[in-house]
Formats: C-alpha cells, structure tokens, sequence
C-alpha cells in the first residue's frame, strides 16, 4: 500500500462522538487519572439503575473482580423499555429472510413479544432467575426475543451455534445443566430449507436429566418429529401470554449468559458474562466504534451463536436505541451482490463483517459492490482475525469507496466488547492495524514473566487492568478461569488478564495482532481448540496418535490440518472417515482440510509433540528448528515425505 496513513474522514470526524485524537487522549487520560471515576460516569450515564451501586469496583478476590456492587438493573429494560417513550415506533430489528422476506419489529413490538415470551417462560416453563436456558436457533428475531426474554426474568442463557453437531450441542446443555431449550423446526439457508429440531431430538437421547422441556419455534413448518410432554410448539402458545411482564431487578454481578468457547485445553469453557458491566461496554463500544447516531441501520453479518452476534446484532445496538439488521442468509447467495444489496435496500450505514467474508465476496465478484448504491455507508468493521493488506485495500476502496472508515476491532468471547480498534473520526488508520486499545482499557505487550516488549518486538497480549464487560468466570471451574486467563505474572498486586494472542506494538504506537500464540486455530473466524479436535480424532479405533495445527489459507485465514499415525494399515478412506467423526462430534466448522496419515509424530524425550515442527511442515516450510533434541529426528524426513505426497 503507497500510503501509511488513512485519516478520517472531515465531514464524518465532524459529528462523530469522538472526532480527533486530542478527544481520544483526553477520555484515555481521564481513564488514567482516575480509573473507578471514569467508569463511574458512564455507568451513571448509560445505566437507567432500578436500584444504585455503593461501590464501582471490588477486587478484594481478584481476579474475581467485581463491578457496580449492590446496583439493580435488567438488560432488557435497557435494550427496550427505556426507548419506548420517545423510539416506539423506530425500527429496532430489520430481519431479512433467505428468501429475501423482509420485516420490520419496532421498538414497541420488540416489547410487546419480549414480554409475551418472557411470561410463557415464566408461567408454562416456570423458569425463574438464575436458570439456564439453552438456545439452538436459526437467525430469526425469535433468537433475539428469546435472549431478552431470558433477560427479562433472569434466566441465564446459552446459546449454541446452529452449525454445532448433536454431540456438541448435547455436552454444552449437560455442562450447563440447562432446563429448558429453545429450538426452531429448522430455517433456511441459500434458498434450501434446513432442520434444527432433530439436532436437538439427537442431543436429548440418553442421559440428560437437566432438560424438562423443548420450546420449538416454527419457521417452515416442516413435518417434524414431537415428543409428548417434553416440546411445545411457540407458534401455538405465545398468542396467550400477556404483553405485560415486570422486569426482573437483577444484581450487577448476576450473570447474563454463558457462551462456550474453545481453549487450548480440554473440553470447550462456559465463558460467564456480568449483567451491568457487559451491557455498559455493549453500548459504550456501539457508541464509540460504530458511532452509531439518529437513524443509522447498523448490519453486522455473524451469527448470534458467536459473541459478535449476542454483542453487536442484539445487545449493544439494542441497548444504544439503534436499528439492527439480522438477516438469515449468507451474503453471497442467491449471488454475490446479495450483501451489497442489501446495503443498499435498507440503506445500511454501518457493515460489519469478518475478513474471510470480505476475501469471499472480494473473490466472487470483485465489481460487484459498484453496482449498488452504497452511499449511505459511513464505517465499515472487520473482527475475528487479522485482515490482510489485498482484503482491506478492497473493502477500503471498492466497498467504501476510499470515504469509509475501516474499524478493525480486535476482541474475544472472554472481553464482552472491542477493546483495540480505530476510531471512526479519531484515529488516522494504518491497514491490518488494529490501532490503540479504546479508553478505559489498559493493553500491554510483555514478555512471559511481565517485562514490557521493545518496539517492534512480538509478544504476548495482555490488559493489565479489569474491566467491566470481561469474563467473570467459567461457568462451574473457577480454577480453570484463573489457569486460562490469570498467569503469575502481576501488575499493581494483580494479575493481568492473558488473551492468548500476540502482537507487537510500533514507534507511533499502534498494536497490531500477530494471531494466536497457543494451540487454538482460527478458522473463518471461528476458534477451534487444537486439543478439542485431537480428542475426538484419539477416541477412533484406528487412530494411534494424533496432532492438529492450524495451515495458511488464503480464505479462510487457517485451515485444519491434521497429521494421524494409525493402529494398523487401512484400506478405508482415513480422510473421509476422519471428517465425519469431525462433523459428526463437534460440526462442520471442524472438518479439516488436510489429514495426512504419518509413521510417527515428532517427539522430545519426554514424549512432548513438537507441534511447531508439525506447523513448519504443514506450511511448507523448510525445517530450521534444532531438531536433535527430538526422541527421533528421522522422523521429521518422514513426515515431510508423507505431506508431499497426500
Ligand atoms: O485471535 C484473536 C482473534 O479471534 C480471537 C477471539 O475469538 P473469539 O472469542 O471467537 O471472538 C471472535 C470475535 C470477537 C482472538 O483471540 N481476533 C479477533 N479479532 C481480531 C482477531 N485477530 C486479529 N484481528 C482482529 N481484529
């Protein structure tokens, strides 16, 4: 790219809530001067409390931090009841079918059913606070309804993606030991129907005692298998259900929902969100990196299984008053202008995406973007991974159209919200940059035992301070949240959070992340656990050993490669037998790309797997790591052989 820097645009920068770098220093420094009284201002400011906080922070028994101590709220008063009086006729979701079915739900329907759905589940569920709910829903606004109904009365919910398999599915209702699941018959997907409930049906064979019933939403109307006594049909129900439903007041610190995620290690974590500091970071970051203002349409593609999806297509534009796309589809089908015309139909003004739907539909129809009108778009967001120079230089240029500005917005499940990205009108942006961490948010690159890293120089992400909306917990194993997130590694007295990525950090200051710095694969976006993958491979009658690193791939950023060492030779198709164990346990998100069947794995003495020979080899790279300390170096040879010829 010829130029470094990308300023902001003059006329956005001009009513943006933040619009020079001097605003930028101002709101870091006040974060600075005094940390507890400049969250204090904007929970005042943003929360509408049903009761106060005595205290803003406790970290008497860190890292169990705790926030706005003894404040009461309900997050669905936030999202709806607080609008109605003057947005009761705006817009709050614009739902976009596959079909290209459009509806509009104000922000007084959105009430309406919020509280229908709250009191079927209170009154035919009885679902009371602090039980979980679990989700396994299509992109429809009943999701949306669902998770604020969940709010409303305090129930915990956890939504698992669609794209989960039944084993997956079945594992994350047991560990969170749900009561209730909510379900569709199914939805639709590039012009085809396709079924959830029986996914469900599968997940609820054996032995789960947790679930009393299955609450299944109808939208196609399929012919679907009912069980007597455990599934209720919505359709037939919520018509009952007063619109009238009290919010619960619910502690700051209650949470507001699990979502699982994977790890390094293990099983998938229950990743536990707060009510008060979540939902004050959703709104603070709608506000700041999206700039959302008046009647902007804000669409951001993810599903709502991801925390991009509970965070910024339900929770923080809802929360912020504004209108929320959510669109059931993939942009690229029925061809690859559908997203462009859907900017253009709904006139959207903030577009959010992933880089690998960006090099999808930058690959599929490069010109395609010209052919609408996409005047009304003022930001334009990527998330998930690192975005490469070609992709941004297209989204920037062709997408939009060099006026754009382009908020690359790093974050996880575990943060709740962004916590490094650009500014819209502040923050001159240099490509593939995440920028400065936002105000309030205290981001360090250090060494393992804490040392700042030098300019330049790669080392691991950390915040050093707690912050509202991060992770409290993992849901049931406390001591794996400390393990996971919290090292020995102290600032001030306390630990600092680990995010498990690198990045470096240049002369003028700006971050830029490097990717994952332990054995979690990034594929389209999605984490994937090298050890998750690994344990459902090492379960097979004909699997001996088994690895699994992350490879290059030029859309979806890392693809799944696989090196197996068999029990015995095999005249059956590994390649094909191993990716439907792979859909079959956790979904089709973990099928991989490469599986290639090897003599033996590289080794040290003490039986540790070299995983980094193991990358270097499924990059094709050549070897340049000191492999004599390996139990058996000849093997390297052997394995390179092996990935040439598969
Ligand atoms: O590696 C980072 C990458 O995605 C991981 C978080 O994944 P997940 O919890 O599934 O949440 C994804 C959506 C927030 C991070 O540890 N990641 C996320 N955003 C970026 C990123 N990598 C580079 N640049 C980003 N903007």
């Amino acid at each position: 790219m010829n130029k470094q820097f990308f300023n902001p645009n003059p006329e956005f920068a001009k009513n943006a809530r933040v619009g020079s770098m001097e605003a930028y220093h101002e709101l870091m420094n006040e974060a600075k001067k005094d940390y507890e009284g400049f969250w204090a201002k904007r929970a005042d400011e943003k929360i509408d409390w049903l009761a106060p906080y005595s205290k803003v922070l406790d970290e008497s028994d860190a890292p169990f931090y705790k926030w706005f101590i003894d404040g009461k709220l309900n997050v669905s008063n936030q999202c709806i009841d607080r609008h109605l009086a003057d947005k009761g006729d705006k817009t709050a979701i614009l739902f976009e079918g596959d079909r290209g079915d459009v509806e509009k739900i104000t922000y007084s329907q959105l009430s309406q059913r919020v509280n229908k759905f709250a009191n079927l589940l209170k009154n035919r569920f009885r679902v009371k606070r602090g039980d979980r709910v679990v989700l396994y829903m299509p992109m429809i606004p009943e999701a949306a309804y669902a998770m604020l109904a969940c709010a409303r009365i305090g129930a915990i919910h956890s939504i698992v993606f669609g794209g989960f398999s039944s084993e997956a599915l079945k594992e994350r209702i047991k560990d969170a030991s749900a009561k209730l699941v909510i379900t569709a018959d199914g939805a639709y997907r590039k012009g085809k129907p396709y079924l959830l409930k029986p996914v469900v049906d599968k997940a609820l064979e054996g032995d789960i005692e947790c679930v009393e019933a299955v609450l299944v939403v109808q939208r196609n109307h399929e012919d679907i298998t009912w069980v007597d006594g455990r599934d209720y049909n919505y359709c037939d129900m919520i018509d009952d259900e007063s619109d009238i439903c009290e919010a619960e007041a619910m502690d700051s610190e209650d949470p507001l929902f699990l979502l699982y995620t994977s790890g390094s290690t293990g099983k998938p974590k229950g990743v536990q969100h707060s009510t008060a500091g979540y939902i004050l970071w959703a709104q603070m970051t709608m506000e700041w990196v999206f700039d959302v203002q008046g009647d902007d349409v804000f669409w951001c593609t993810a599903d709502i299984g991801w925390i991009t999806g509970h965070t910024y297509i339900v929770y923080g534009p809802l929360s912020a008053g504004t209108t929320t796309v959510m669109f059931e589809g993939v942009p690229t089908y029925p061809d690859a202008g559908r997203a462009w015309k859907m900017c253009q139909d709904h006139k959207i003004t903030q577009f959010y995406t992933a880089p690998t739907a960006i090099r999808v539909l930058h690959k599929m129809g490069k010109d395609e973007p010209t052919k609408y009108d996409l005047s009304a778009l003022k930001v334009l967001g990527t998330v998930g991974e690192p975005i490469d120079p070609p992709a941004w230089k297209w989204y920037h240029e062709v997408v939009g159209q060099g006026r754009c500005a382009i908020v690359d917005t790093w974050w996880q499940t575990e943060t709740g919200g962004h916590m490094i990205s650009p500014l819209p009108g502040a923050t001159p942006i240099k490509p593939a940059s995440a920028t400065f961490a936002l105000p309030g948010i205290m981001a360090e690159v250090i060494e393992e035992d804490g040392t700042p890293k030098k300019i330049g120089e790669t080392g691991l992400l950390c915040i050093t301070k707690p912050w509202p909306s991060m992770i409290r917990n993992i849901w049931g194993d406390a001591k794996r949240f400390k393990k996971a997130y919290f090292g020995d590694v102290e600032k001030d007295g306390k630990p600092l959070y680990f995010s498990g990525d690198g990045a470096v950090i240049d002369e003028q200051g700006y971050i830029t992340i490097t990717g994952r710095v332990d054995d979690v694969i990034n594929v389209s976006g999605h984490r994937m656990g090298s050890a998750e993958i690994e344990a459902v491979v090492k379960e097979d009658d004909y699997v001996a050993e088994v690895a699994v690193v992350g490879r290059p791939h030029e859309i979806k950023g890392e693809s799944i490669f696989i090196y197996i060492v068999l029990k015995q030779e095999q005249e059956k198709d590994m390649v094909k037998h191993i990716n439907n164990l792979l859909s079959q346990n956790i979904g089709n998100i973990a099928k991989a790309d490469d599986i290639v069947i090897v003599a033996g794995l590289p080794k040290t003495r003490s039986g540790k797997i070299m995983r980094r020979i193991l990358r270097s080899i499924a990059k094709g790279e050549a070897i340049t790591q000191d492999i004599s300390t390996l139990e058996d170096p000849s093997v390297v040879k052997q394995i390179e052989e092996a990935v040439k010829n598969s």
